[in-house]
C-alpha cells in the first residue's frame, strides 16, 4: 500500500501537462473489439483503470500493450466473451464490452458491476438499452447473459442521462442493421470522443455532441489509429489546486471548452483565469469568495469534480454549498476533511460548508477516486504534515500526480507502508 506524506503551506507555481482523459480512454478502448486489426491510441494515461481494462480485453483475447502513453491493440483473435467479476470488481467501466460483443459475437457473459463507495451505481439503462436492440438479456449468478442473432436498429430513450449506457448503446448500434434513434443520450465529451473514433472506424453516426443520436448501423468496421482528448477533470482539479494554494499556473494541453463551467465558477470566486487555444492560466491571491454549486450532466458542473471544489469552499470566509443530484451520496470526503477541522453538514444530497476554519494536518483515508484528490487538495494548504492512505485509489485516475505537484512547488512524497 502507499500513502502520500504532504506539507501543507507551499504555493503552486509553473508549468503543467494535462494527461489524457481516463474516461474518454474507458470509451474508445472497447471500441476495438468491433473490428479485428491493430489500433493506437495515442495520448492515453498510465492509469490503474487502464491497466485493469487491459487485462479484461486481455481476458477476451486482445493483445494490448502501452508504451509512453500509446496504447497499442490487437483485436484480431477474440477467444471470449466474459467479463469476469474478478475484472468487473475493480472497474464498472468493465460493463462498456457488453455492446461491442454481443453486437460483433452475438453473446457476452459480463459479470453485473457491484456499487461503488458512493452509492449503488445501477446498469439497467444498459440491458433496457441492449434489449431494444433484439438483446436476449438474461441475470444469472451475479452475471448478465446476453445473445442476440444480430442486433437490430431501434429507437432508445435515456430515462436520465447516462454516460455509460450511451456508450454502450453507441458502440451497439454501430454495427446493428438498421437505424437507431437514441434520445437523451449524455454528451459528455468523452461520449463525443468515442462516437468521433467510430465514424473514423466506417459507423454512420448523426447529432455527436447533441442529445439525440441517430446511428444507421453498418455490416462492418475497421481498425483505425486515434488521439484522446485531454483530462478534463485532471484539468479541474489542477486549477482548484493552484487556486488554493493562491498560486499561480500555466496549464497546457487542454481543451478549455470542456471545462467552461468549471472556469466560470473559479473565476467567480475571484481567480483570474486566462484562456489561449490549449492553455489555461490561472493565478489566485486571498482566499476564494463563498459560492454554491449544483452538479448536473455536461456541460454542467460535473459531479467529478465537487469533492475538490468543496475542499476550495474550506478556504472561504462564509457558507457554501456543495450539492450532487448525480450521485447524491458521494461525500465519503466530508468525515476526512473533518477530521482536519473543516467545519461541514451533510444535509441530504448537500454538503453545507462553513469556511474560514484552519485545517490542520493528520492521517487521513481516501475512500474513492475523486474523493483521495479532494483529501490531497486539503493538504496542500494546511497546517503541517498529512498522511493521505490508500492512494491507490487515486491512481485510477491520476498519472504521476505527486510528482507533477512537486514541480509545481508542492511538499508531497510517496511512502509505502503496511499502514491502511
Ligand atoms: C461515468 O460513470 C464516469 N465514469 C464517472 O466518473 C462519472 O461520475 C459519471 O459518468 C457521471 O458523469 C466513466 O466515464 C468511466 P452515468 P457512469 O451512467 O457512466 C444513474 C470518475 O470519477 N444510472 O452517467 O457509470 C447513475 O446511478 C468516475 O472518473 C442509472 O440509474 O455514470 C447516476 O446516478 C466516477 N442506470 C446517473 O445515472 C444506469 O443504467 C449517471 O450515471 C446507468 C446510470
Amino acid at each position: 500500500m502507499d500513502k502520500f506524506v504532504i506539507e501543507g503551506g507551499h504555493r503552486l507555481t509553473g508549468k503543467v501537462s494535462v494527461s489524457g482523459s481516463k474516461n474518454a480512454l474507458l470509451a474508445l478502448m472497447p471500441a476495438v473489439l468491433l473490428a479485428p486489426g491493430t489500433y493506437t491510441i495515442h495520448n492515453s494515461p498510465n492509469l490503474r483503470d487502464v491497466w485493469t481494462f487491459s487485462r479484461l480485453l486481455g481476458s477476451i483475447g486482445v493483445h494490448c500493450e502501452l508504451n509512453n502513453n500509446e496504447l497499442f491493440f490487437d483485436s484480431s483473435n477474440i477467444t471470449s466473451y466474459e467479463a469476469p467479476y474478478e475484472h468487473v470488481k475493480k472497474m464498472r467501466a468493465s460493463i462498456y464490452v457488453l455492446g461491442p460483443l454481443v453486437a460483433r459475437y452475438g453473446k457476452a457473459k459480463i459479470s453485473l458491476p457491484g456499487g461503488c463507495a458512493f452509492g449503488p451505481r445501477p446498469v439497467d439503462l444498459h440491458l433496457k438499452g441492449m434489449e431494444k436492440l433484439g438483446a436476449k438479456i438474461t441475470l444469472d449468478a451475479g452475471y448478465i447473459n446476453a445473445e442476440a442473432e444480430r442486433l437490430h436498429g431501434a429507437k432508445f430513450n435515456f430515462d436520465i442521462s447516462s454516460v455509460g449506457a450511451t456508450v454502450n448503446m453507441l458502440l451497439a448500434a454501430s454495427l446493428a442493421k438498421g437505424t437507431s434513434l437514441l434520445t437523451n443520450s449524455a454528451t459528455e465529451p468523452e461520449v463525443t470522443a468515442l462516437a468521433r473514433m467510430l465514424v473514423k472506424m466506417g459507423a454512420k453516426i448523426d447529432g455527436i455532441g447533441t442529445t439525440t443520436l441517430e446511428i444507421e448501423g453498418v455490416d462492418e468496421l475497421h481498425p483505425v489509429d486515434e488521439t484522446n482528448i485531454p483530462d478534463r477533470i485532471e484539468a479541474a482539479t489542477f486549477l482548484i489546486a493552484a487556486a488554493m494554494t493562491q498560486g499561480k499556473i500555466t496549464m497546457t494541453n487542454v481543451n478549455p471548452y470542456h471545462l467552461t463551467n468549471v472556469v466560470a465558477k473559479l473565476e467567480e470566486v475571484g481567480c483570474t483565469v486566462d484562456v489561449t487555444g490549449e492553455t489555461i492560466e490561472l493565478e489566485m491571491s486571498g482566499p476564494p469568495s463563498p459560492s454554491h454549486i449544483t452538479t448536473a450532466p455536461y456541460p454542467g458542473f460535473p459531479t467529478d469534480t465537487q469533492a475538490q471544489w468543496t475542499a476550495l469552499m474550506l478556504l472561504a470566509n462564509g457558507t457554501s454549498r456543495t450539492t450532487d443530484t448525480i450521485y447524491t451520496t458521494r461525500f465519503g470526503y466530508v468525515p476526512e476533511l473533518q477530521r482536519m477541522g473543516a467545519n461541514i453538514e451533510i444535509v441530504d444530497n448537500t454538503a453545507i460548508v462553513y469556511g474560514g476554519n484552519k485545517l490542520q494536518g493528520t492521517t487521513v483515508m481516501s475512500s474513492d477516486l475523486r474523493a483521495s484528490a479532494s483529501l490531497i487538495l486539503a493538504a496542500l494548504v494546511a497546517e503541517g504534515k498529512t498522511d493521505v492512505l490508500r492512494v491507490y485509489h487515486l491512481d485510477r485516475g491520476y498519472e504521476r500526480l505527486e510528482h507533477r505537484l512537486s514541480a509545481l512547488g508542492a511538499n508531497i512524497k510517496r511512502v509505502h507502508t503496511e499502514e491502511y
